[in-house]
């Protein structure tokens, strides 16, 4: 006898959180997992939430078969949606409620060892370990329907604007970005390894030789760096490169895919062009690469006047630069002012000086140092009312003073309230010099990497004055993240091979780590450049949030461990031998 195989059907008719006033009276049947329950004897009320929302359901129970439900159970209702008498106005559905008149369990749950409920206050790192359960709540869920949708509108404006997708490999040669290589150890080729990508960079480069013209990706990349708030070891890059666009043409190129994505995500108007700043002019006014200019709290140069005073550190340093803050003195506490010194040594100076202005004086304890006229040089240019703080940084590296008040500018516009939420602030900065001193070794570096176009105004100043060469680089900063960066690339090779002369790359560092690519370039390399959005920064900033590890479905923790996998985990002795590889330990 042939047996019937009765395939299983589960009825949806709505999305929980999609039912409205509009639907009253319908009959409507939903899939869902029970989120809260109340058992008023004669009723019984649940809340049952999918990925669009919560709605009440509310069961009488003398009248309909009630199974066993607990948190998490997973359960198929129909039912008619009634007007509720009292909306409960936490919910979209709130005016409505289902008066059930079939529950089903379709599946039942262990106690669940995190809160499911929209707001917890569990550690991260127990949430990320039950990070499915984590990822249940909708304020989780909506992020990642934020993430598809930043996708799809990238795809969207791309594809019609000519670019091809193409995939590059992930088992690559190291490439140079700067930070530390993933290696993957070659089992066939023993002593032999493979990098992941930091990024598509030199095959992006490759395509261009190729001449696909328009190259696009949506790229998983891999940095072995010291993690923060908007790092993580994998992440993703929306990766694009051109040919024969100048960079102004590639700007407009790039603003114009974000203002897509801001409009289909957020039916957000960005207003184009964005602005263009220098990096000198957002180093020197806003203390940062990557400036919020929400809000003021610029930098100002002071030396003239403070270099007035008998206080020796500000005559004799060579840089002396304050920011006011408005409405600040009657909250800056000795202890918070203890609290804004701790920036000061990461910038190698050993805490600000504070000037207060109140009741029309200057206060603080270096004013004995200024005498009136001077004083009143400060009120002058600070144009200084009452209750004005000025916080003072001074050194002789203006890097540490820029940098060590941008840091206490960004801090005191968190701590301050002065970024009004949900607002966006979008602009370029260009013109980025070309080379930096590494903080770690103290040699010349490349600031992007080095198949970076210096400006052709600077190209005489590459060997002498390495320095003072600028580029034709540029990053794209919304609300003071660095969202994305790019270039034009060196398409000429002596001035590529100038470059590697100044970096100090030998002639066998340039064969064994990227000879193949110097080779590509000798065989008509048409003049491109292009740039890498971060779509988990992107993601993060769309949606809201500053963790980086709410955008990225399974992330690693500040250690690089993933709490969800355990990864990374030891390996048999088996496997490690066919890889050629012995632990040795520290
Ligand atoms: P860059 O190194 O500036 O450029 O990277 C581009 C963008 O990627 C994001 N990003 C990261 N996001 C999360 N975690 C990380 N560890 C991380 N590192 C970078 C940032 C950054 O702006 N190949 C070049 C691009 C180009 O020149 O075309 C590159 O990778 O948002």
């Amino acid at each position: 006898m042939k047996m019937e195989s009765i395939e299983e059907k589960f009825i949806r008719t709505h999305g929980c959180g999609t039912l409205r006033l509009a639907n009253v009276n319908e009959k409507v049947s939903i899939l869902g997992w029970v989120s809260k329950k109340r058992n008023l004897g004669s009723l019984l009320f649940l809340d049952i939430r999918d990925r669009t929302g919560y709605v009440q359901v509310c069961a009488k129970t003398d009248e309909i078969e009630i199974p066993e439900l607990r948190n998490e159970y997973v359960v198929e209702i129909s039912g008619t949606v009634v007007k509720k008498d009292v909306p409960n106005k936490n919910l979209a559905t709130g005016e409505i409620e289902i008066v059930a008149d079939k529950i089903k369990v379709i599946n039942t749950a262990n106690q669940p060892p995190i809160s499911t409920q929209e707001v917890t206050d569990a550690n991260e790192d127990i949430r990320l370990k039950y990070r499915y359960l984590d990822l249940r709540r909708n304020v989780m869920q909506n992020r990642f329907f934020i993430r598809s949708n930043i996708v799809k509108a990238t795809h969207e404006f791309l594809d019609n604007n000519g670019f091809v997708e193409i995939e590059t490999p992930y088992l690559a040669p190291s490439t140079p970005e700067g930070a530390r290589d993933y290696l993957v150890p070659s089992r066939v080729h023993p002593g032999q390894f493979y990098a992941l990508p930091q990024s598509p960079q030199l095959f992006k480069q490759m395509l261009m030789v190729a001449g696909f013209e328009r190259y696009y990706q949506v790229a998983r990349c891999f940095r072995d760096e010291d993690l923060r708030a908007d790092r993580q070891p994998d992440f993703t890059q929306i990766d694009v490169e051109t040919s024969f666009l100048n960079q102004d043409e590639i700007l407009t190129l790039g603003e114009g895919l974000i203002a897509n994505i801001f409009k289909r995500v957020l039916n957000y108007d960005v207003k184009l062009p964005l602005r263009r700043m220098d990096y000198s002019e957002a180093v020197n006014n806003y203390g940062s690469d990557k400036p919020d200019t929400r809000y003021d709290l610029k930098l100002v140069d002071c030396k003239g006047v403070f270099s007035k005073s008998t206080f020796e550190t500000y005559a004799n340093n060579k840089y002396v630069k304050a920011i006011k803050v408005e409405n600040f003195a009657h909250e800056l506490s000795r202890k918070k002012q203890d609290q804004i010194n701790l920036i000061a040594p990461k910038f190698n100076m050993k805490q600000f000086g504070y000037f207060k202005f109140e009741n029309d004086a200057l206060t603080g304890s270096l004013v004995k140092f200024l005498d009136e006229s001077v004083i009143a040089e400060i009120v002058k240019l600070f144009e200084l009312k009452n209750d004005d703080v000025l916080i003072v940084a001074t050194s002789n590296i203006l890097r540490d003073v820029n940098f060590g008040l941008g840091a206490v500018r960004t801090t005191l516009a968190k701590e301050l309230g002065l970024v009004k939420p949900g607002t966006f602030d979008l602009l370029w900065v260009v013109h980025f010099p070309l080379f930096e001193k590494s903080e770690e070794t103290g040699e010349i570096t490349p600031c992007h990497h080095p198949f970076t176009r210096p400006c052709d105004e600077d190209l005489d100043k590459l060997e002498t004055e390495p320095y003072n060469v600028y580029s034709y680089a540029y990053d794209i900063v919304i609300n003071g993240y660095e969202a994305g960066g790019g270039s034009l690339r060196i398409y000429n090779q002596e001035v590529q091979e100038r470059i590697f002369n100044v970096l100090g790359f030998t002639k066998e560092d340039i064969d064994r780590k990227f000879g193949f690519f110097v080779e590509a370039l000798k065989y008509g390399t048409p003049p491109h450049g292009g740039f890498a959005l971060g779509l988990d920064r992107l993601t993060m900033i769309l949606s809201g949030t500053d963790n980086i590890r709410d955008v990225i479905a399974f992330p690693k923790n500040l250690s690089a461990v993933c709490p969800c996998t355990s990864a990374p985990t030891e390996v048999d002795e088996d496997q490690l031998k066919e890889l050629h590889i012995k632990v040795i330990g520290d």
